[in-house]
């Protein structure tokens, strides 16, 4: 059960070898998304021992002809609410549909600082049936240069559960 989470390993790799059958196992048998969510949340938090991370669902705005980010479940410092439509990293990975890594968010234009502490970051997107991305993972670190292509490779598996979970 999730009190008995424990990741294994000093490397990255090892870390998220270790983390992603539990992740598996967290979300087995329950239909619950948002529990299902929450759940995947605290577990990249607390495995990984990440700085702030949480997802924005693409929802209808305020003004509901457009949509827009909205904030979901997250662990870490409170965040903004809302994001358009190709607005800073989490926006620009939900336009351009697919996994944004920022070495240095200050490099980056556009970027929405929720914390000034936050100095990298790395947004993937989830798919829907139809191939629409229904909603975004934010992971920000607090170090320059947190995330590569192995963060990448197994986020996007991360995705895949989460797509699943929401029965897609
Ligand atoms: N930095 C993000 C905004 C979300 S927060 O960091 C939690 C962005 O530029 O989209």
């Amino acid at each position: 059960m999730a009190e008995s989470l424990v990741v294994s390993g000093t490397s990255k790799k090892e870390k998220y070898e270790s983390l992603l059958p539990q992740i598996h196992a967290l979300v087995a048998g329950e239909p619950d998304f948002i529990a299902n969510i929450s759940n995947i949340i605290s577990a990249l938090k607390f495995g990984m021992d990440f700085f702030w991370v949480g997802v924005y669902f693409v929802s209808p705005a305020i003004n509901p002809a457009k949509e827009e980010l909205v904030l979901g479940p997250f662990q870490g410092p409170v965040a903004c609410t809302r994001i358009g439509f190709g607005k800073g990293v989490c926006g620009a990975s939900w336009e351009q549909q697919q996994t944004i890594i920022v070495e240095d968010v200050k490099q980056f234009p556009g970027h929405i600082a929720c914390s000034s502490l936050s100095r990298s970051e790395i947004v993937l997107p989830a798919f829907d049936k139809n191939e629409k991305v229904m909603l975004v993972l934010d992971v920000d670190s607090e170090q320059l240069a947190t995330f590569d292509e192995t963060d990448k490779f197994y986020l996007e598996q991360v995705m895949m559960i989460i797509s699943k979970c929401a029965g897609q």
